[in-house]
C-alpha cells in the first residue's frame, strides 16, 4: 500500500485557510489536519474545504484536530500567531509569537511527532530557529518560509518588466525576510540570460536603475498590501504548498527557504534565507552561491539584524 501523506497545519486564520484551500486544490497531500485555538473557524473551515472535494484533484481526507493528531504527521505546518498591524514590521512581532511558539512546539513534540517542521509565522527566520531549539530535531528538519515569498515577488515583478514568463525568471531574494533582505542580482537571469545583458542590449526599454525600484517594491509588497487589505495571505499560502510539495514528492527542488547555518555564507547558528535544496528529508544541502561583494556585505547585514533581535530571547 502506498504510504499516506499528512500535514498537521497550526493556525487557521488567514494564511493557514488560504494554504488548506491551495493545498487542496492542488492535491499535494492525503491527509489534512486543522488545529485551532478557534475551534469554530477551523471546524467550520474543514467541514467547508470538504465540501469542495468533489471538485478536487484527487481524494483528501480533511478534519478538525487536536495535537495528539500531529503523532503521524510528516508534516506540521505553522502558520499561527499574530500578524502585522499597518505600521508595525515583522519583527516587533517577536515577542508576543515567541511565548506562543514555545506553546505549541511543546505540545506537538508531546504527540510523539517524528516529522519536519514548516514555519510561517512572522518574524519567520527568529520563529524558525525557536522551533528548532524548542522541538530538539535535526536543523535540517526545520525549515522556515524565508524568501520563499520575496522571491516570488522579485520574479513576478521581474517577469512583468521583461514580459517574460515568470517561470524563466531566475533571482533570488536571500536574508531575513523582512526589511533587511536583499536581492542577488549578480545571478539574477531571463531563461540563462543576466538581467544585466538584457538591460544593456535594449536600452531604450530598460534602464539598470529600474531593477532597485522593483527591489524596492518586493520588500515593501507587505506593507503595500496591509495597508489596502489588512493582511497577506494568498502569496504566502502557495508559496508553502509549493515548499510542501517539495518536502512531501521528494522533489530535490532549489528554494529560498530559512536554513539552518553552519559557515555557509560566513554565518553560523542562525535560520536565515538563503538557496536551499529540499526534499523529503527537509533540507538536503544549502546552495552555496557566489555572492558579489555588495550582496556578501548586505547578507551579514541581514543577519546581524537578526541577531540582534534574537539575542534577549535567547539568552
Ligand atoms: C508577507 O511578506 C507579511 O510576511 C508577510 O506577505
Amino acid at each position: 500500500m502506498e504510504r499516506v501523506n499528512r500535514v498537521a497545519l497550526i493556525g487557521t486564520g488567514f494564511v493557514g485557510s488560504s494554504y488548506a484551500f491551495a493545498l487542496l486544490n492542488q492535491g499535494v497531500a492525503d491527509e489534512l489536519v486543522m488545529i485551532d485555538l478557534n475551534k469554530d473557524k477551523s471546524e467550520g473551515d474543514a467541514m467547508d474545504l470538504n465540501h469542495g472535494l468533489p471538485f478536487a484533484p484527487g481524494s483528501q481526507r480533511i478534519w478538525f484536530g487536536d495535537y495528539s493528531d500531529c503523532k503521524d504527521a510528516d508534516l506540521v505546518v505553522i502558520t499561527a500567531g499574530a500578524n502585522q498591524k499597518p505600521g508595525e514590521t515583522r519583527l516587533d512581532l517577536v515577542e508576543k509569537n515567541s511565548k506562543i511558539f514555545k506553546e505549541i512546539v511543546t505540545s506537538v513534540m508531546k504527540s510523539g511527532f517524528d516529522g519536519i517542521f514548516v514555519v510561517a509565522t512572522n518574524p519567520v527566520d527568529i520563529l524558525t530557529y525557536m522551533t528548532w531549539k524548542f522541538s530538539g530535531l535535526p536543523s535540517h528538519r526545520v525549515i522556515g518560509s524565508g524568501t520563499i515569498l520575496d522571491t516570488a515577488r522579485l520574479r513576478y515583478l521581474l517577469s512583468d518588466y521583461f514580459n517574460v514568463d515568470a517561470r524563466n525568471v531566475h533571482a533570488y531574494i536571500m536574508g531575513e525576510h523582512g526589511d533587511s533582505e536583499l536581492p542577488v542580482w549578480s545571478h539574477a537571469n531571463i531563461g540563462g540570460r543576466s538581467v544585466f545583458d538584457r538591460i544593456h542590449e535594449r536600452p531604450s526599454d530598460y534602464k539598470v536603475e529600474d531593477l532597485d525600484d522593483i527591489f524596492i517594491n518586493v520588500r515593501d509588497a507587505a506593507y503595500h498590501i496591509i495597508q489596502r487589505k489588512g493582511a497577506t495571505y494568498y502569496g504566502i499560502a502557495m508559496g508553502l504548498v509549493r515548499l510542501t510539495k517539495a518536502i512531501l514528492h521528494n522533489e530535490n527542488s532549489v528554494l529560498t527557504v530559512s536554513a539552518y547555518l553552519e559557515g555557509e555564507y560566513g554565518e553560523d547558528d542562525i535560520y536565515i534565507g538563503v538557496p536551499a535544496i529540499v526534499n523529503r528529508s527537509g533540507i538536503r544541502e544549502v546552495l552555496k552561491l557566489n555572492l558579489d561583494r555588495v550582496e556578501e556585505d548586505q547578507f551579514r547585514q541581514s543577519a546581524g539584524v537578526l541577531r540582534e533581535t534574537m539575542e534577549p530571547l535567547v539568552q
